[in-house]
């Protein structure tokens, strides 16, 4: 199949774009390289014959139309958006544009080009959300995100993902277009651009910096190594029954304390100080304004419908993705110098 994936230079959507590779997809990574954006993600592809970039912005309603012409895929993976909270909270300006008027643009060269060809009933376009457009829930597992659990996004991110959310089903109701949805709850793994936490903890925690924990760190996040999340957008994207939305997640509730203990735990093994534990670094400051108390995803559908199962436990996730920043400093010590990068982001309102 050929794939136009959208953000395909980012962290997941280089996820998607390695393992579509390496099953034999065909590739058109349209990304217009944002500051989240490495083409090192990619590298490992980039010779691939099945493998193509374009530096394209979805806000570029005529650079999208040549892309469908040039390329003609039979199908697209959407990722490409804004995606760090803090920074909407500062800006959310680049949200609105990207996440809502991208997603508006990319729904309408697609719509376009799907009718030119004759309405293709395998043509599908899978837009890919998080669970975060769900809001907010309560410290009882008994509570969980489902498909239908009624949309409450609480940050400029996720307001802004819920509205590319309804956009998607709306061209689905009204034109016809062939849609599936997903929402997926927080991935970790490599490439993992060095703003968000897992990669903030394990880097300063390597620097002797402070390791920082928004409030009394009780918020919870439900984690996803990177590879099982892009597994799952594959299945989705090829089994997904029309304009059906599909959570992905893995089970793994832990509160953002828990979650850096346990990094310091796995690195005071790899890479010991000379003294002490890093979780001696571990600094508590300010909350983040609207900090959701917690996301946990109920998978059973996709699980029970598609099929799926994710194949990396947290724990061993956790150490892999350890493993691979003590192994790859070239790739993300010139990351940590791009602007916004390594500053505390989206703390006043
Ligand atoms: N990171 C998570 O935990 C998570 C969880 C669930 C869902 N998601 C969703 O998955 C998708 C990818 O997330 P990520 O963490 O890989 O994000 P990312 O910030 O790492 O990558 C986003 C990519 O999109 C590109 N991009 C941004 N604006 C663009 C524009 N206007 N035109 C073209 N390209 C543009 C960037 O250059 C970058 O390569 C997003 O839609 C996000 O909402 C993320």
């Amino acid at each position: 199949m050929k794939i136009l994936v959208t953000g395909g230079a980012g962290f997941i959507g280089s996820a998607v774009v390695r393992l579509a590779i390496a099953r034999g997809h065909q590739i058109v990574n349209l990304d217009a390289l944002t500051y989240a954006a490495c083409l090192d993600n990619v590298a490992s592809v980039a010779d691939d014959p099945n493998y193509a970039f374009d530096q394209t912005d979805i806000r570029d309603r005529a650079g999208l139309d040549r892309i469908f012409s040039e390329h003609a895929p039979d199908a697209i993976m959407h990722l490409a958006a804004e995606s760090h909270v803090d920074r909407s909270i500062d800006g959310p300006e680049d949200f609105i544009q990207t996440n809502i008027t991208g997603t508006y643009n990319l729904l309408e060269a697609a719509r376009r080009y799907w009718i030119d060809r004759g309405r293709p009933g395998l043509f599908r376009f899978h837009h890919v959300s998080t669970d975060e457009v769900f809001g907010s829930l309560p410290n009882d597992p008994a509570k969980l995100f489902t498909e239908d659990t009624p949309y409450d996004p609480r940050s400029p991110y996720s307001a802004s993902k819920a509205a590319s959310d309804h956009l998607v089903r709306a061209w689905h109701e009204t034109y016809g277009l062939p849609v599936v949805l997903s929402n997926c709850s927080n991935n970790y793994g490599p490439f993992h651009f060095p703003e968000k936490l897992i990669p903030v903890t394990i880097l300063n925690a390597l620097a002797g910096k402070p390791l920082p924990i928004y409030g009394d760190g009780s918020n919870i996040r439900d984690w996803l190594y990177v590879e099982d999340h892009a597994d799952a957008l594959l299945l989705v994207l090829q089994k997904g029954e029309l304009g059906r939305s599909y959570n992905i997640g893995g089970g793994n509730e832990r509160s953002n304390l828990e979650l850096v203990r346990s990094l310091c735990t796995i690195l005071d093994e790899l890479r010991p100080k000379p003294e002490g534990s890093y979780a001696d670094q571990i600094s508590f400051v300010a909350d983040r304004p609207g900090h959701d108390a917690r996301y946990a995803i109920d998978a059973s559908r996709i699980r029970q419908e598609l099929g799926w199962t994710p194949a990396v436990s947290l724990e061993d996730g956790l150490r892999k993705t350890v493993e691979w920043y003590l192994n790859n400093e070239a790739w993300w010590r010139p990351l940590q110098q791009r602007k916004g990068v390594g500053v505390r982001l989206g703390e006043k309102v």
